[in-house]
């Protein structure tokens, strides 16, 4: 099959012919169909969060059966499926209290023993996050997946797959936004604007986007956000203190950046939440005035949107067929596998929330 070939830090990933074992026991085989381009790929290409090439990146994506492991019986050949990097084993301490998202547990992966999921000429290819999407197929634990009404454009599900799940899933799960209350969202790409559809959908009464780019703070208006300030002129944060007489409820910070960490919370009023959801490059640190704290403000992070994705990403599916949560605008461009590189350049640029690469 054809992938997109991490090969070293800052090269533009190549394409090339990559082989993918046979599902074993509870292992599936499913076609892609789409495929988004996720900043945290591009943390990885940069080499600001380490991951060894030569390795298949990707982890967005949507697809359909194409065979299954002898042990597999919740999937059968032709079911539509979002897959997720949350891969849960179900009975760690983790899944059994209710947070699968925070699974460790490595049955999920292949043993030292199996032969490797992806390789080339018998090399072994590691695949990223568990999933490996910028690939026309992918090798995926059933617990990576989950069945979907057929009726949902697979370009749009591809996005529940991790941006959405992200956003919306930080407002919804992480924080649980309360209806009526204020919230500030710091960063408006595609986590972003997902977490400000969250807030909208929670039923927030002020929903505040900040952002340096005009195009993405108008994008955010169109999503729900009804205030933006544009922090390229400035301290957004008393702007927001200012607007909210006081402070939000609950502040997002999805760029991953310390500075915007700090203005994420500096922004709560008191009894505030603020929820970190960028990834900071590792090894950087956020400073805080610590007595800021005690009037019970509250800083958390949130992975992958607290999610129980097989019960979220359903629901999701359901709020897009009936109008309620917009997927198709945040699909600024599509592309196929070849444009992967070029995804990325675009999304360095601030042109793109998302795009999204078509296979056949
Ligand atoms: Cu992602």
């Amino acid at each position: 099959m054809k992938a997109a070939v991490f090969r070293a830090i800052n090269e533009p990933l190549s394409i090339e012919e990559v082989d993918v074992s046979r599902p074993m026991a509870r292992e599936v085989l499913v076609r892609t169909a789409a495929s988004g381009v996720c900043h945290s790929d591009l943390h990885f290409v940069e080499g600001l969060w380490p991951f060894p090439p030569p390795a298949v990146l990707g982890h967005e994506a949507a697809g359909i059966v194409e065979e299954v492991g002898e042990m597999v019986t919740d999937f059968k050949p032709g079911d539509h499926v979002i897959s997720c990097l949350s891969v849960f084993c179900g009975h760690c301490n983790d899944c059994l209290r209710g947070r699968p998202n925070l699974c460790r547990n490595p049955e999920t992966r292949r043993g030292p023993s199996d032969p490797p999921r992806l390789s080339q000429q018998g090399e072994p290819i590691n695949q990223f996050a568990n999933v490996s999407s910028f690939a026309e197929r992918m090798l995926l634990h059933e617990n990576a997946i989950v069945k979907i009404r057929e009726d949902m454009p697979l370009e749009c599900a591809a996005l529940i797959g991790c941006g959405v799940l992200t956003g919306v899933g930080a407002a919804l799960n992480t924080a649980k936004v309360e209806p009526g209350s204020s919230v500030a969202v710091f960063g408006a790409g595609g986590v972003g604007l997902a977490a400000i559809q969250g807030a909208y959908i929670a039923g927030a009464r002020q929903i505040i986007a900040v952002d340096i780019s005009e195009s993405k703070l108008a994008q955010a208006r169109e999503l729900g956000a009804t205030h933006i300030v544009d922090a390229s002129s400035g301290d957004p944060v008393p702007v927001i203190v200012d607007m909210t007489g006081g402070g939000v409820d609950y502040s997002f910070e999805a760029i991953g950046l310390p500075a915007t960490v700090q203005q994420a919370f500096n922004c709560l009023n008191t009894g505030g939440t603020a929820t970190i959801i960028g990834m900071v490059p590792v090894g950087q640190t956020v400073e805080l005035e610590a007595r800021m704290l005690l009037s019970e403000r509250r800083l958390q992070g949130s992975i992958m949107g607290s999610n129980r994705f097989r019960v979220d990403m359903p629901r999701y599916v359901d709020l897009y067929l009936q109008g309620r949560l917009k997927l198709d605008e945040m699909i600024t461009r599509k592309g196929r596998l070849e444009d992967v590189n070029d995804a990325f350049r675009a999304m360095k640029a601030g042109e793109v929330a998302r795009t999204v690469l078509m296979f056949d």
